[in-house]
């Protein structure tokens, strides 16, 4: 029997609903208590109202609830340096340094290890103003006049401009560092090439040295199907991908990129524990790096998890990296197959609309519905309180059973104005489709 555990979860979020189902069902004798959690984490964890952002706040419910360690689901609490101040005080945590985090919350940072580490990605060049951005964009633009252009900063997934022209990508350019768009974080702006090729995430868990790596998965970032309209925080995702389905797609990404990065971040004073993020494109060239992320995707994970099998050893290898112990490495596969399709309010992403009422279908088999942005209205009933309300998730011995349950639990879900998209994993079906045409 597992030993009884008291676990901190940080986030309220669909993401932190899967990790919460996750720890649960790995480990089901575990207390969980979720700071801020949301209606669904309420189900299965308890609720604490101490922000995700106040970091005196979980320190104090860790040591009062003798927490055993922590779970830090969003970036926004590690780049402001919450594992820090919980391994100040020898708590255990499972979530990377300030240092570390900026991995993800600084692209000057983060390009400057990939180039130290050589790890395949695009070439960049990071910009302080506009006259080394406009020459960066004439030297970076192929010749389609596609460029890309990032700010630096943490800027909730919009901060990036993939520009099909080059007077798109001056303005764009300007608007961070002269109109200060994004604030801080576009004072200093990314000049990088144009990627062409399928996206995917891996998840590595890692005490600084040794990898457990998940199984990859493949983010719908548009709002509408056919991969058209703006961009999101992500609409969906479907794993397993049938273009990673080797050994030897994972251990190149774990030689290629994840060990030369983990080892220049060592180098640098800023050792990552944690959860790293791989964006991956995968170009003609091979799999090139868009960003790393110091946690876990979302949805992603709200995918990835249910297609593990029961004994994948989440729980153990997250305690583990928390509590500074060694990790035995391993290459975890997907034991079946899962969609989540994302339901977003009306408005999102530009302005979501929250407080509708929400009705849900009854409780399907093989149907996870993580709540994203669900609050209790002053009836005490379901209502919308975010962009990404919920992740609905279904599963199955196929990827087309796995669609058909999440796609119907999501017809039948009731609220003005939900916005969701009936196409995911398209790329994936297509790829079947013209295989066995061939
Ligand atoms: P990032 O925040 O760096 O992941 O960028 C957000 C999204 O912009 C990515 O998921 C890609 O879809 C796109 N993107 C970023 N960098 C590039 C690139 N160099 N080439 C093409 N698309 C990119
Ligand atoms: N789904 C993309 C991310 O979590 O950053």
């Amino acid at each position: 029997m597992a030993e009884p555990l008291t676990i901190l979860l940080v986030g309220g979020g669909g993401r932190e609903h899967a990790l919460a189902w996750r720890l649960r069902q790995e480990n089901p004798s575990s207390r969980i208590l979720a700071a801020p959690g949301n209606p669904g984490i309420g189900e299965i964890a308890t609720c604490v109202p101490v922000r995700a952002t106040d970091a005196a706040g979980l320190v104090a419910l860790a040591r009062q609830e003798r927490v055993d360690w922590t779970l830090v689901g969003p970036e926004a609490p590690l780049a402001a340096g919450l594992a820090d101040a919980f391994r100040a005080e020898s708590m255990p945590i499972f979530g990377p340094s300030r240092a570390a985090a900026a991995i993800e919350s600084s692209k000057a940072f983060s390009k400057g290890i990939m180039v130290d580490a050589g790890v395949p990605t695009a070439r960049a060049r990071t910009c302080g103003s506009l006259a080394e951005a406009n020459r960066a964009i004439d030297e970076l633009a192929d010749e389609s006049q596609r460029v890309v252009i990032k700010a630096s900063g943490l800027a909730a997934g919009k901060g990036v401009i993939v520009a099909t022209s080059i007077d798109d990508a001056r303005s764009a350019a300007a608007a961070m560092l002269s109109d200060h768009a994004f604030g801080e974080a576009g004072d200093t702006v990314l000049v990088e090439e144009f990627m062409d090729g399928e996206e995917l995430s891996v998840f590595v868990i890692t005490d600084g040295e040794r990898v457990v790596t998940l199984p990859a998965s493949q983010d719908h970032k548009r709002l509408a199907d056919g991969d058209r309209g703006p961009n999101t925080g992500g609409m969906g995702a479907y794993c397993p991908v049938s273009l990673t389905d080797s050994p030897a797609f994972t251990d190149d990404v774990v030689d290629r990129v994840v060990r030369p990065t983990l080892a220049a971040l060592q180098a640098r004073g800023a050792p990552f524990t944690g959860l790293l993020y791989v964006g991956l494109m995968l170009t003609a060239a091979g799999p090139k790096v868009v960003e790393f992320n110091c946690r876990f995707g979302d949805p992603e994970t709200e995918t990835v998890l249910p297609a593990l099998g029961d004994d994948a050893g989440i729980f153990d290898a997250m305690s583990t990296v928390a509590r500074g112990g060694r990790l035995s490495e391993s290459s975890v596969a997907a034991d079946r197959a899962a969609v989540t399709t994302v339901i977003a309010a009306a408005g999102y992403p530009e302005q979501p609309r929250t407080g509708d009422a929400i009705r849900l279908p009854a409780a399907e088999r093989d149907v996870f519905v993580f709540h994203a942005g669900t609050t209790k209205g002053k009836s005490g009933s379901l209502e919308t309180s975010g962009g990404r309300v919920l992740a609905v998730t279904g599963v199955g011995p196929t990827l087309e059973d796995a669609r058909a349950r999440s796609q119907e639990y999501a017809r039948g879900v009731e609220f003005a104005g939900k916005q969701f998209r009936s196409d995911i994993a398209w790329r994936e079906l297509s790829r079947r489709a013209r295989a066995s045409r061939d």
